[in-house]
């Protein structure tokens, strides 16, 4: 018999007998609610999502928490995401979001072994962009509190600490440049590489990112609407650079292959300026790049979260001490300094996007659920 907790109630009760009549009474969860829905395969996000107001609150399997998100990270591949590109083969309708972090308000009998009512999580997961998510409780972190600074370190955190880790090299004295630097995965990979002591050279669009860079430890902030980026790394660089962190694609791919050292690596982290034409990519200079690298010795990697799985507990663990014990900003953009102000509730999620687009964001773009009136935490 599978069995379910309740908030509230605090009670365990038949999952078979919930399932049909529950209906959540005296527990504070309602019984319908609201989330984001692909229904139409694009990568404008307005033209793919809908919100839709009165969906069914899911029920927790025997292993899955019921989480009520509190705070939903925003990813620039959310539009990859809409637009099929993660499994060509997807069907709509499906659920948008890939992180949130949240509060356990039911949950089945054996994800009780490790779980309470009331804690905490953080979690990686599809369908975040909802008021109330089921997660499988084996991905399930428990984190100190419901802060966004959390939902940093889910996707944009561990994929800076994996890829660098794994495929860096880093160690004293290397130059690593990092691309869209100011951003919610470069701000990241910024101060990973300061804290092995490499000089850090970190693109960015504005005065502003510029100056938010430098307080994260950045020796070089470039803001490419103020300076040419491929003349001040042969200026400033001329032996090159040893690491790329690039993100960006295009026409600054091409720059960061020409800036690389002799055994230099770049590792392709994504090509955000692709991600709204219909193919979803940035033409690159793909010809001359064997002869590029061979003439280095230098080599370019990709890098996807979703292949070093393995890897990602030990990297939350690790960023959470690093959070906890001052070592590392998590820089959230809330939106207050967008058109509207702050990303609240999930029809703001279609601004937020938009907002990223703009390359308007400095750190992690995070929706804010509000708080639930029963909330213990
Ligand atoms: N491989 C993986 O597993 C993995 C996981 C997470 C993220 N990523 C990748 O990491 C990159 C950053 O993702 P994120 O979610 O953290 O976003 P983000 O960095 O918070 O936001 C995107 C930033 O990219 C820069 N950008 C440059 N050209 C752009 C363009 N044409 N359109 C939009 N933005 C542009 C902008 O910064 P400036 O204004 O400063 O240029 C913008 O703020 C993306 O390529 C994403 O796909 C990869």
């Amino acid at each position: 018999m599978q069995r379910l907790a309740l908030a509230g109630t605090r009670a365990i009760v038949d999952m078979s007998y919930a399932r049909h009549f529950l209906d959540f009474q005296g527990s504070g969860i309602p019984s319908a609610m609201q989330k984001l829905v692909v229904t139409r395969l694009s990568p404008n996000f307005r033209e793919a999502a809908t919100l839709l107001r009165d969906c069914p609150v899911p029920l927790p399997g025997d292993g899955d928490l019921l989480v009520r998100n509190r705070f939903a990270g925003v990813n620039a591949s959310d539009i990859n995401y809409s637009a099929g590109r993660y499994d060509p083969s997807v069907k709509t309708p499906f659920d948008a979001g890939f992180e949130g972090v949240g509060e356990v308000v039911a949950l089945g009998l054996s994800a009780s072994a490790a779980f309470t009512v009331g804690q905490a999580v953080a979690y990686v997961a599809p369908g975040s962009f909802a008021e109330y998510t089921v997660v499988p409780a084996r991905v399930a972190i428990p984190v100190p509190a419901l802060k966004p600074e959390y939902l940093t370190l889910l996707v944009s955190g561990t994929t800076a600490y994996i890829s660098l880790k794994e495929l860096g090299g880093l160690s004293e004295g290397k130059k690593v440049l990092v691309t869209a630097a100011a951003g919610g995965t470069g701000q990241f990979a910024v101060q990973l590489a300061k804290k092995a002591k490499c000089h850090v050279i970190g693109t960015c669009s504005s005065a502003e990112k510029s100056a938010f860079l430098k307080s994260v430890g950045c020796d070089r902030p470039i803001n490419y609407n103020a300076e040419h980026v491929g003349a001040v790394l042969r200026q400033e660089y001329p032996q090159g650079v040893d690491v790329v962190y690039e993100s960006v694609g295009g026409a600054t791919f091409d720059l960061a292959v020409d800036a690389l050292a002799t055994r230099g690596r770049l590792i392709v982290i994504g090509f955000v300026s692709g991600y709204q034409t219909p193919t979803g990519l940035s033409p690159v200079k793909a010809a001359t790049l064997p002869a590029k690298l061979l003439k280095k010795s230098a080599s370019v990697q990709g890098f996807f979260l979703n292949h070093y799985l393995p890897e990602f507990r030990g990297a939350m663990d690790h960023l959470l001490k690093m959070y906890a014990g001052g070592e590392l900003v998590c820089e959230v953009d809330t939106g207050i300094l967008s058109a509207e102000g702050r990303f609240i509730g999930l029809e703001s999620v279609f601004r937020a996007i938009d907002y990223m687009y703009m390359r308007k964001n400095t750190g992690k773009i995070v929706i804010e659920l509000p708080p639930s009136v029963n909330s213990k935490l």
